[in-house]
């Protein structure tokens, strides 16, 4: 194929990137949407300082049937690249996917990364065309996750709160968008926390740096491209610590689809339900502060069955297998 790649550094770029995801997202995860153009307009020109990302657009005959996003964390994990690409469903099977993964490569190579990743979903059981794809381009399954989406008119609010009765010691707190600055490095040393505490599988992933500073990168990242965010965490009153948290992320222009984004509940502190308590209050708060969301979204790795419990207990149903593949070069 006469496959032409381009990297996307403005507006125009932007779109057509966008219109490929378009067609592909609710085509490949049922229950998704593409995230509106001002989440892709956000990524420009290249990410933030903690997360380059390159954004790129395949066109054959001018027309776009490909994009593609490089994903090269900074502050860690200097060696991995994360990659994510995908061809328009009526052009696969042509060698489009593996043009622009070589492209891809020869980018990840100048940058110095040896590891490369990239996520496959797929129904809960037979295998996507993007497994096969990243088999034979000599890549590795390496982690499982399944997608579980829990449907908001189906929850039963009065079980969510006999469930959650709040142990002594710590209270409730609640933010939208932006930590008090008394939290926020709490936040910080909780989120460098998921990437230790939360199973990886083999992902060739290391712990992830993480301050204060940072925290409010991602914050105004959220922000930039649309996005509130919705926190709910236990702080110890004894200590004034932050010692549990859960983040939902939902577009503002678009608020129909919600993200369940990190939990994670420090140790020291388990086995008191408050994983469970500070998702029902942050449910409860998404109702409250954004009316018209009909999904809640998440990821766990399969083996996580702690979180996995919470969910279930929720109302969070499996609807996708979620693959992580690694390759070396
Ligand atoms: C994965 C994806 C990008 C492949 O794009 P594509 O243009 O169809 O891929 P190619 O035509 O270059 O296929 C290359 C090889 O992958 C394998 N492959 C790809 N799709 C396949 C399928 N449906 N069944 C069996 N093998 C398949 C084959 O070995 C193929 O080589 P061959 O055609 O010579 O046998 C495309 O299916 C897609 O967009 N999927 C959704 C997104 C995704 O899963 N991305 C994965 C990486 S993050």
């Amino acid at each position: 194929v006469q496959l032409q790649v381009e990297r996307v550094r403005d507006e125009a770029g932007a779109r057509e990137w966008h219109a490929v995801d378009d067609v592909v997202v609710p085509t490949d995860h049922p229950g998704l949407l593409a995230d509106p153009l001002e989440e892709v307009l956000a990524r420009l020109p290249e990410g933030t300082p903690s997360e380059r990302v390159l954004l790129f657009v395949g066109r054959v005959g001018g027309e776009p049937v490909a994009n593609a996003e490089v994903m090269l964390p900074m502050q860690d994990n200097p060696h991995v690249a994360s990659l994510d690409l995908a061809v328009r469903p009526d052009r696969r099977r042509r060698g489009i996917g593996r043009e622009l993964l070589a492209v891809l490569l020869d980018v990840v190579r100048e940058e110095k990364r040896n590891t490369v990743t990239g996520h496959v979903g797929g129904p809960l059981t037979g295998e996507p065309p993007g497994a096969r794809f990243a088999r034979s381009v000599g890549a590795s399954p390496v982690h499982t996750e399944l997608r579980r989406e829990l449907l908001l008119a189906t929850v039963d609010d009065a079980a969510v709160d006999r469930l959650a009765s709040w142990p002594p010691g710590y209270e409730l707190v609640q933010w939208v968008d932006r930590a008090p600055a008394d939290l926020v490095g709490d936040a910080a040393m909780l989120m460098a926390r998921m990437t230790t505490d939360a199973p990886l599988g083999e992902l060739d992933w290391q712990p992830e740096i993480w301050d204060a500073a940072r925290f409010r990168e991602k914050e105004d990242r959220a922000i930039g491209g649309g996005r509130r965010r919705l926190v709910s965490g236990a702080r110890e009153q004894v200590s004034g610590r932050l010692v549990a948290y859960t983040d939902i992320g939902v577009n503002r222009s678009r608020p129909v689809i919600a993200y369940q984004w990190d939990t994670i509940v420090l140790p020291g502190h388990r086995g008191r339900r408050l994983g469970l308590l500070v998702k029902a209050a942050n449910l409860r708060l998404l109702r409250r502060q954004v009316p018209g969301v009909r999904s809640v979204q998440t990821w766990n790795a399969a083996d996580n069955g702690y979180m996995v419990a919470v969910n279930d207990a929720l109302g969070f149903r499996p609807v996708e297998r979620w693959e992580h593949w690694q390759k070396r070069l």
